[in-house]
């Protein structure tokens, strides 16, 4: 797989290995339809596994925080770069009476705190961006109080390749690079944080967040759903399948996706721009290890849910990478956020290149989106028992066997 880490030999899967290893039998959807599964998600996988919540070049500068509602958790959680440069993740709840200290009105939301100082709107107290409680109004009115023990919550969190991961468990079982494990070592080293030109996309669909998940998971859908946004991708090879603990990954080949006229023209500007041409070069060795030119992008799964897209500009121009996540909200809610990641442009041809790119992206999506309401209304109706998995939703498969060790464990 990986000549330059030769044990990374052994994630590599034939179809023939795949069928023996995760079986070929049809797989249950009660865990999908049943919301007493949810709870226990929440608490055996979204309280014990690491779980993305930001990248680093979300808050380059000292002082520069995230805050992100988390109803999975049953909480807002603040990401912030203290003054030392280290990236913390804090519960968003004051020590004083539980008032959110940073105010936020979406799922998500952006500050910068040039003072080193995050201040709760309801009475004032003030704490340090690494934590601790620094000055309480009328602190004498209190009689006895130890501000030393009162700082903001942490959560533990750590970083990998620039994307900020936390833990909901106290401690975490595993440190972040054992959960990441051979994920790690196959992913790293692709330059990441060179793509800081940031398209996001999300909304709240009525499902459950496997259905997402799933949808997202396998290119079997490729030449049905999206033949509107990708009339001239008809073949799909998924091929290269990797099993690395937890998580798992495929490749999808496929030549098409870059042929309508207007992408072509688009991808001109962009391809012919040194810093936005196609790198498979600079993809992870054990990644298209042959330099296949009709290599689309590679679909890595991160357990739970995670889904990072390596795609090096190859199918969609000038993309470096996109992600997907799937954020549970209650049993049949989900927030999708799809991002894409771009180098910056240079220059206005280049911009505008860059939003057709992601326009064309956004249609992709729309027509992924548009499955997932009702692939989880025909689930709830009780029609169905099982689902049948072919060898290119092998993703789906490993997940769900990943998900029912979780909640066994
Ligand atoms: S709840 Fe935050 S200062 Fe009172
Ligand atoms: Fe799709």
């Amino acid at each position: 797989m990986n000549a330059e880490d030769p044990t990374l030999s052994h994630i590599g899967r034939s179809i023939a290995e795949i069928r023996a290893e995760l079986g070929v039998d049809p797989v249950s959807v009660e865990a999908i339809r049943d919301p007493a599964v949810y709870e226990l998600e929440r608490e055996k996988i979204f309280r014990r596994a690491w779980l993305k919540v930001a990248t680093a070049w979300e808050i380059p500068e000292i002082g520069d925080y995230k805050v992100k509602e988390m109803p999975v958790a049953d909480t807002s959680v603040l990401i912030v770069r203290g003054k030392d440069d280290k990236i913390r993740a804090f519960h968003n709840v004051c020590t004083h009476r539980g008032n959110k200290v940073v105010p936020n009105g979406d799922f998500e939301s952006f500050g910068r705190s040039r003072a080193g100082v995050v201040t709760c709107r309801f009475h004032g107290w003030v704490f340090g961006t690494d934590g601790p409680l620094r000055s309480v109004p009328m602190e004498e009115g209190f009689g006895k109080i130890d501000k030393s023990c009162l700082g903001l919550r942490e959560i533990a969190c750590d970083t990998w390749e620039g994307f900020v991961f936390i833990n909901f468990a106290d401690p975490p079982e595993q440190s972040l690079l054992d959960y990441l494990g051979d994920f790690a070592k196959l992913f790293g080293g692709y330059p990441y944080a060179e793509s800081t030109t940031i398209f996001r996309y999300s909304t709240v669909l009525e499902c459950n967040w496997k259905v997402a998940h799933q949808a997202f998971s396998e290119g079997y859908h490729v030449p049905t759903i999206h033949a509107g946004s990708l009339p001239g991708f008809r073949g799909v090879e998924h091929s290269d399948f990797k099993l690395m603990g937890p998580h798992a990954s495929s490749t999808i080949y496929g030549a098409g996706m870059d042929t309508a006229a207007s992408t072509a023209a688009f991808a001109g500007v962009l391809h012919g721009a040194e810093p936005h041409r196609p790198r498979p070069d600079q993809l992870p060795p054990g990644i298209n290890p042959t330099r296949r030119t009709d290599f689309q992008f590679e679909l890595p799964n991160l357990f739970p849910n995670l889904i990072i897209h390596l795609s090096a500009g190859c199918g969609y121009p000038g993309m470096s990478f996109f992600t997907h996540q799937f954020w549970p909200l209650d049993h049949g809610r989900t927030l999708w956020e799809g991002i894409n990641y771009f180098r910056p442009a240079r220059n206005a041809a280049e911009r505008v290149a860059q939003l057709h790119v992601n326009a064309l992206h956004r249609n992709a999506w729309l027509e992924d989106t548009a499955t997932m309401e009702d692939t989880f209304t025909g689930i709830r109706s009780g029609a169905i028992d099982q689902m049948y998995l072919m060898d290119q939703e092998f993703l789906i498969r490993h997940a769900v066997r990943v998900h029912d060790d979780f909640l066994a464990a």
